[in-house]
């Protein structure tokens, strides 16, 4: 049953937020004039046109036509209903309104989305039976302990709703199928694997289970740990084993934990990336929860746009080893190319991994090391550099000092690259001079670089643009656009309403705009001020709605002028001659055909003088 909420309650709460406060914290705005504009959320893109009116209290993307007010913000944004973003608004406004959100069973019905709904359900059941297995379960003990000895809390288990999935692989297979859970639910969940036989056995045994959840913090997937156990042939078996590819779950656009580190990112205005989930865990447990990792593969660009668009900082914390050097290396490759995201390192000793660190050198030595133990880019380039190099050699030396000075023309900051020079000079015994001449070498060709990107970026910009324009104009012709002005002077002003109000046949030509025109009419009945936000609501339509946006965004003069509105009811005027003369000429061509000579004479009349009255209106 869905839950109504109390339109006063809407309202209050629509009154008490600011739609900029809301969205600012999922996405980096920036004023503009007067509105606010930052990348969409909602879909990939490079340079912004997602835009925030504070007066409006709405939200618009120009690229992907996503738009509304702040309650269809938060539903979007977290998959939500419109209850459920009406006390989403609540809690994250704090604000004092006298409503709860009692049950969350209204859950959105949309029929799109009530696979995905089903799909996650039974992630979520398969969670709670792990969990149970976990911490209620004899099966469960081995694994219990083995958790305890690695430190982690009983909060911590609870937090991140790890369990155990045993050896016998009947655990789904027997809820399942008491729940009577239709075969391809269990075929498309991938929980589960069809046996040569034709039965199903659960995919996951003998695994400490790590449940994966999507930006909205719904679990789609599963990661299992494998728990080492004499009983059980482990040997050939993966440490750690993902679900597959699914409906519900892709690889490229997870991170572990981002549901719960975006927030914590936006006020610690930095994310930190690590490699494994229990380096992510571990870190939460002692405070520092702004830690996510991808999927045991290298970043992806999708990934680095969800990092992007919560904050321009990372924090790169892999393994202390071989290979999160090497990890740590091509991570830095991938955002720089792939983003403006800072950067810093954090380079853990003996290599260790920030779960063994934490253990053994306890918390606050680890805390203290985020902190305060960050090399920059340019530091960690000149260790890697240095692998597998003597560098007491004298060719082996210069090709480092080459390699190094090239890294050196990346580093923007002119004070950080002196600061840098100084040491490479005190190190190596190199001139300054001769270290600055090269440096001047390598930046002149950067620079050519970078102005032939910024050209092919410009030309990139340009086509998007185009691209955009063009299906906007595509959609509206003349008689739209006029449609378009005439609703946003309505809107805008009481004079224009109260002209169109006294023209005595006047209506819009589109459905939608007629529609839009009568729904305002009667809002204003209703209300005292008009209100964009709250009109939103009011209206159920969302193509309505959808129109509604774009009117609302148009950029016109301050005021409009007599000529303006002139015009527009002349192109208005004129397609409704032109419409009932094109019905006119149809019915002459049938007349024609049928011989009717007399009704020939009346349309022909009636076709001039339209075509009289065109003329007039031109
Ligand atoms: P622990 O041994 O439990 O401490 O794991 P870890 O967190 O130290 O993980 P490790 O550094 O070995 O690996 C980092 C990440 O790579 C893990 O979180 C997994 O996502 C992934 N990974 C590691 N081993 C495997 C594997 O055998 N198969 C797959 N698919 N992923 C793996
Ligand atoms: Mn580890």
């Amino acid at each position: 049953m869905a839950q109504r909420i109390p339109e006063e309650v809407i309202e209050e709460v629509r009154h008490q937020t600011n739609i900029v406060d809301v969205i600012g914290q999922y996405v980096q705005l920036k004023k503009s004039g007067k509105n606010y504009m930052g990348l969409c959320p909602f879909h990939n893109e490079h340079s912004p046109s997602f835009s925030v009116a504070e007066d409006k209290q709405m939200y618009h993307c120009f690229g992907c036509g996503n738009g509304g007010n702040v309650f269809k913000f938060l539903q979007e944004i977290e998959g939500i209903s419109f209850p459920e973003a009406v006390a989403k608004t609540i809690d994250l406004g704090n604000l004092t309104v006298d409503w709860s959100l009692s049950s969350q069973s209204d859950r959105s019905n949309n029929k799109e989305d009530s696979s995905h709904t089903a799909l996650i359900q039974l992630h979520e059941k398969a969670a709670d039976l792990f969990q149970h297995m976990l911490l209620n379960t004899k099966a469960g003990e081995n694994a219990f302990g083995y958790l305890k000895d690695r430190g982690l809390t009983l909060e911590q288990i609870e937090q991140f709703q790890i369990g155990f999935a045993p050896k016998e692989r009947i655990l789904l297979q027997q809820v399942f199928k008491n729940d009577a859970v239709p075969e391809e639910k269990i075929a498309a969940s991938g929980l589960m694997i069809q046996r040569d036989n034709g039965e199903w056995v659960d995919r996951f045994y003998q695994r400490i289970m790590f449940p994966i959840k999507n930006a909205q913090g719904k679990i789609i997937a599963f990661s299992g740990r494998l728990l080492e156990e004499e009983t059980v042939n482990t040997k050939e078996m993966p440490k750690y084993l993902n679900s597959p590819e699914t409906e519900l779950f892709n690889k490229r656009t997870t991170l572990f934990n981002f549901d719960k580190a975006r927030g914590e990112a936006r006020k610690e205005n930095e994310i930190i990336l690590f490699e494994g989930f229990m380096d992510v865990i571990s870190a939460w447990g002692v405070g520092i929860k702004h830690g996510v990792a991808s999927m045991g593969t290298s970043l992806t660009n999708e990934q680095i746009q969800m990092i992007q668009r919560v904050t321009p900082n990372v924090l790169i914390c892999y393994d202390g080893d071989r290979a999160g050097f090497e990890a740590t290396h091509r991570a830095i490759q991938l955002l720089t190319d792939n983003s403006s995201l800072d950067m810093s390192i954090i380079h853990l000793p003996e290599k260790l991994d920030p779960d063994e660190y934490i253990k053994k050198y306890g918390a606050s030595s680890f805390v203290e090391l985020v902190h305060h133990g960050r090399e920059t880019v340019f530091t960690f380039k000149m260790n890697y550099h240095k692998q597998g190099k003597n560098l007491d050699n004298e060719t082996e030396k210069l090709t480092y000092i080459h390699e190094v000075i090239a890294e050196l023309a990346k580093v923007s900051s002119i004070v950080e690259r002196e600061m840098y020079i100084k040491q490479l000079t005190a190190t190596f015994h190199f001139s300054e001079e001769s270290i600055q001449q090269e440096l001047a070498e390598h930046l002149a060709k950067n620079r050519q670089t970078r102005q032939e990107n910024r050209e092919t970026r410009r030309q990139e910009q340009h086509i998007e643009k185009r691209v955009v324009q063009e299906q906007q104009k595509r959609k509206i012709d003349r008689i739209e656009k006029a449609e378009r002005i005439l609703l946003y002077r309505t809107i805008n002003e009481k004079a224009i309403q109260n002209q169109l109000n006294q023209l005595p046949d006047f209506s819009f030509v589109h459905d939608e705009y007629q529609e839009i025109y009568q729904h305002y009419s009667d809002y204003m009945l209703l209300n005292d001020k008009f209100e964009h936000a709250g009109f939103l609501d009011y209206l159920q339509d969302e193509q309505l709605k959808k129109v509604f946006i774009e009117v609302s965004y148009l950029e016109l003069d301050e005021e409009s002028s007599a000529k303006e509105i002139a015009d527009c009811l002349k192109v208005v005027q004129l397609s409704k001659i032109e419409a009932i003369r094109r019905t006119k000429q149809a019915e002459l061509n049938e007349a024609k055909q049928m011989g009717n000579q007399q009704r020939q004479e009346e349309l022909t009349i009636e076709i001039i003088n339209l075509t009289r009255a065109m003329q007039r209106n031109k």
